[in-house]
């Protein structure tokens, strides 16, 4: 360890006498020597030994203000990352809203239009049963009721067998699979098997003049069961 001749306006010296005691260079000499700073000897023959111990510009540890503003600034981008994760984690265990919304979808036809209302029963007459697209995709019969009004709720036509389209028999008045003859009545409970359970359902809605399915969380209306499909 060097000894040096220093400056007593530095600030930035620490020093040693012979018997331990370290402090800043002119506090140091003025306790020893009660004299002037100077290098070297105090007055009572003292040793002082002094050491650089200039603090490189990068390891200065900031201020509190802006310990204050680097801990927001983490804070802010631990938490606006992990707030947008949480929003779908909660809506994921939200129960699907009755009406519109994003957990609707806008009933389309054959050709990948949007099913209008008005525009389907003009085109649609009494105890229609016809397919749409519904919710994820699955093909799903829009009933128009006796009295030529949409029913409000929609018939998934997957078969619960073996998944099989299920077409509508107007002759016989059911839903009949092709497949291994499993039936439905006309509102998709099942009558016959193998299939285990009854189509499922949708509430089919009309907003601003377009049907809109919506996922049935509701009791069956058909079985007085809860919703198998929910
Ligand atoms: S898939 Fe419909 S009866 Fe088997």
């Amino acid at each position: 360890m060097a000894a040096s001749t220093l400056s007593s306006t530095s600030p930035s010296q620490l020093c040693s006498s012979k018997n331990g005691v370290a402090a800043p260079f002119h506090a140091l000499v003025g306790k020893l020597s009660g004299t002037s700073p100077v290098a070297g000897k105090g007055r009572r023959g003292v040793k002082i030994t002094c050491q650089a111990t200039s603090i490189p510009a990068d390891d200065r540890v900031p201020d509190m203000g802006k310990r204050q503003l680097m801990n927001l600034l983490l804070l802010g981008a631990i938490s606006l990352p992990s707030a947008g994760m949480l929003v779908p984690y909660a809506t994921f265990f939200a129960p699907p809203g009755r009406k519109g919304g994003s957990s609707g979808t806008v009933a389309k036809d054959a050709i990948g239009n949007d099913v209008l209302a008005d525009e389907w029963l003009k085109n649609h007459g009494p105890g229609d049963r016809t397919l749409t697209q519904g919710l994820k995709g699955d093909p799903t019969y829009l009933v128009v009721e006796n009295d030529r009004t949409l029913a409000t709720f929609g018939i998934n036509a997957v078969c619960t067998h073996l998944g099989c389209v299920v077409p509508w028999n107007a002759a016989e008045n059911k839903f009949i699979c092709p497949c291994h003859g499993s039936q439905y009545n006309n509102q998709g409970r099942v009558v016959r098997g193998p299939a285990p359970l009854s189509l499922a359902l949708a509430h089919a809605d009309v907003d601003d003049g377009k049907v809109v399915f919506v996922p049935w969380v509701e009791t069956d209306f058909r079985t007085g069961e809860a919703p198998w499909w929910a």
